[in-house]
């Protein structure tokens, strides 16, 4: 059921008890009103008629006094007295004053006194009447109380109703934005980050709305940001083969075409009967360039696959790609510690770049004049730290661009773990720090 719904079934029954509770008490107030009302109205009756039967035997006109004493009470609201003969018939009645309106008969019922007759012998003298009859009638008692009663229900029903109706109409407009928002939250979820909801309403709703603003402008942002990283890939991707072309161009073509010349004099030579001195110099010779171009071709191979190199450990690689630095930056002096630990291959690869990121940002956007690499292993991770003293962040945060500590952000995160990058000071220069789970089942998910 609705919010809506629940709330006007529960101010109906709310509405139902406080009633039959108001009518309950209102019915056992009156219960004692009408006893005592007419319990008081009995006894002055009966007082009256006694009086009359003990001054009977005095009397000088008997049937004019008791004419009299009915007369007294014509127009009484709660007591007729009637007199009886032997034959128990009415010779003389007091009339009584007729109720203006009349309560429902049930509760008339329900009010009626246990007992309503008194029978009073009277004396001889009073001959043909044997006896006076008080009857109290509670009609008219009940028809007082039942005007007050109704009027108590009537005014409680309408407080009861313009209470609740109010309070609905609150809710109703309260709760009004909130279809806005369910259908906000649909289109944010079906991939629409642009949709934006009004802020108004109550605080609450408000507060809701720019929450839900607030969460669809973070989730455009995201997507954004993955849109860009795709477009940076790509671009990379290209200009990776770009490079690749060249290098295999420049730095590989050039000792292949060194072998093959060497190659042909050879042939000359062993063909000519040439010197085997000189035979030896270029067989020596192509040995050489075939060696340099193993190592061109492990050094591209190197760049291809930035995580481990085929046949090393981490150790290793690091160990690789720090020479590699040092040989291009021989004034900054580069540190490398690391902890000879196995982490697997996934987490293994992930450092190794993190490292060549970290190494790579130092070198391009600052001036440092040394660089620490630490890998470190714990109990049940394995962190690794770059350290450069080369400055500092240029720029602020938001006016940074590139994508490479995002991107390595996201690989550590996707791996389970923690990744940071902050500024260092005295001297200063940047942080970047990392921690990996040692073989998450993720990682063992994506090396498989
Ligand atoms: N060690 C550092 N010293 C000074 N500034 C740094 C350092 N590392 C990162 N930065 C700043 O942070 C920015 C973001 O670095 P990030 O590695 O994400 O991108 P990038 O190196 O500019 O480009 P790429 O996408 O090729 O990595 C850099 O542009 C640079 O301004
Ligand atoms: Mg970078």
């Amino acid at each position: 059921m609705s919010l809506f719904g629940r709330l006007a079934a529960t101010l109906a029954g709310a509405m139902v008890a406080v009633l039959v509770l108001g009518a309950a008490l209102g019915y056992w107030k009156a219960r004692d009103e009408v006893e005592a009302e007419l319990g008081a109205a009995r006894g002055v009756a009966v007082n009256a008629v006694t009086r009359l039967i003990a001054a009977l035997p005095a009397s000088s006109n008997v049937s004019a006094d008791i004419a009299s004493l009915v007369s007294t009470f014509n127009g009484d609201r709660h007591v007729r007295i009637l007199m009886i003969d032997a034959f128990g018939q009415v010779r003389m009645q007091s009339a009584l004053a007729e109720p203006g309106t009349r309560a429902p008969a049930f509760l008339e019922r329900l009010l009626a006194p246990a007992q309503d007759t008194t029978i009073l012998p009277m004396s001889p003298r009073a001959a043909p009447i044997v006896a006076a009859m008080v009857v109290v009638m509670p009609a008219n008692e009940i028809a007082e109380i039942w005007s007050g009663l109704a009027l108590d229900l009537a005014l409680l029903l309408l407080f009861a109703l313009i209470t609740a109706g109010l309070g609905l109409l609150v809710v109703d407009r309260a709760l009004r934005p909130l279809g806005a928002l369910s259908s906000a939250f649909h289109r944010i979820g079906s991939g629409d980050t642009r949709t934006r909801v009004p802020v108004s309403g109550t605080p609450e709703v408000a507060r809701l709305a720019r929450g839900v603003n607030a969460m669809a402008e973070r989730l455009e942002g995201l997507a954004r940001d993955r849109q860009r990283l795709a477009e940076q890939l790509s671009r990379l991707a290209d200009e990776e083969r770009a490079e690749l072309a060249r290098d295999l161009h420049d730095d590989v073509g050039p000792f292949l075409f060194a072998v093959d010349v060497d190659a042909a004099s050879v042939k000359r030579l062993v063909e000519a009967g040439g010197e085997p001195a000189e035979i030896v110099e270029r067989t020596e010779a192509i040995r050489q360039a075939a060696g340099h171009a193993r190592l061109q071709v492990r050094r591209i191979l190197g760049q291809l696959r930035p995580g481990i190199l085929p046949g090393l450990g981490l150790v290793e690689t690091l160990d690789h790609l720090v020479e590699a630095a040092r040989s291009r930056h021989p004034a900054i002096d580069f540190a490398l510690q690391v902890d000879d630990c196995d982490p697997g291959p996934v987490v293994e690869a992930l450092i190794v770049r993190a490292v060549r990121e970290g190494v790579n940002n130092a070198l391009r956007h600052g001036r440092p004049r040394h660089v620490t690499i630490r890998v470190a292993e714990t109990a049940d991770a394995v962190t690794f730290r770059v350290t450069d003293d080369g400055g500092g962040f240029q720029r602020p945060e938001g006016e940074r661009s590139g994508y490479g500590l995002l991107g390595m952000r996201e690989r550590v995160e996707g791996l389970g773990g923690r990744f940071s990058v902050a500024e260092v000071g005295l001297p200063a220069g940047v942080s970047l720090f990392g921690e990996l789970p040692r073989t998450t089942d993720r990682a063992r998910e994506a090396a498989e």
